[in-house]
């Protein structure tokens, strides 16, 4: 009997640390894949000729403003040249504003309507954009409520752009322990286009609450390696 039991304590702490070194292994996997496609995607930037408003964005901001993802901004980029939206509308502006503009410009056609729901951070942003992006993008402020959708609290912005939403990002407002979700696309979901696209970056908890009560019929990529998910009509 004793040795049965001490037996199944070692198995079950034997099994506990594979299980803990498997987790670890992905981990620096994931974390390996990022840094090599951080440089790749950086190298594609500037191939494509975005990397110069980045510069001229990132060049006058306050020291604290958080530092480009060259891989989230490589996607941005290149999904907005690839689907060729008619509108982009990002939640939470910041290096990642500049570059969908950037993809707009070189699109020829499209605008890009960004809320911040930070006043700061939505004027730091519009002044830090490069002039000849001005006119196909606008960076608007919007104070957020607390609501509650299947027994779950989560932030909606009160004041967006009347607009069909194409191609989202969805990277603010800053979330906290309490309210870790957004229930924006959620509540507009049935008008959404044909033509859907929205990333969304980290926000593991806004994931899963999207994964549950979303109910049209996306393509769902998990891009677990760079913390960013895509959801697709
Ligand atoms: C993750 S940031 C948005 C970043 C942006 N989408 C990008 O890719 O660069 C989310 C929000 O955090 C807020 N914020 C708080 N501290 C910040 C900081 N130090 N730098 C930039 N944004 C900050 C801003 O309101 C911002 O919209």
């Amino acid at each position: 009997m004793l040795a049965d039991r001490i037996i199944n304590a070692v198995s079950w702490r034997a099994r506990g640390a594979l299980v803990n070194s498997r987790n670890a292994c992905t981990h620096v996997n994931h974390w390996t894949e990022r840094m090599v496609y951080q440089a790749k995607a950086r190298t594609m930037l500037r191939a494509s000729g975005a990397d110069k408003p980045l510069a001229h964005f990132i060049k006058d901001r306050p020291s604290d403003a958080i530092p480009p993802d060259y891989s989230d901004l490589w996607l941005l980029f290149s999904l907005v040249r690839k689907k060729r939206p008619r509108v982009v509308f990002e939640y939470g502006a910041g290096c990642s504003t500049v570059v969908l503009a950037e993809a707009l410009r070189q699109n020829g056609s499209g605008f890009l309507h960004s809320i911040d729901s930070e006043e700061t951070w939505a004027k730091i942003a519009w002044n830090s954009l490069p002039l000849n992006l001005r006119n196909i993008c606008q960076v608007g402020y919007s104070t957020v409520s607390v609501v509650e959708r299947s027994g779950v609290k989560g932030f909606k912005h009160d004041n967006v752009p009347d607009v069909v939403l194409e191609l989202v990002y969805l990277d603010g407002p800053q979330l906290t322990p309490e309210v870790n979700v957004v229930v924006d696309i959620l509540d507009i979901e049935l008008e959404l286009p044909d033509n859907f696209c929205m990333v969304l970056d980290g926000r593991y908890y806004c994931k899963r609450f999207m994964l549950q009560h979303l109910k049209r019929a996306y393509r769902f990529t998990d891009r677990l390696a760079f913390k960013n998910s895509i959801w697709e009509l």
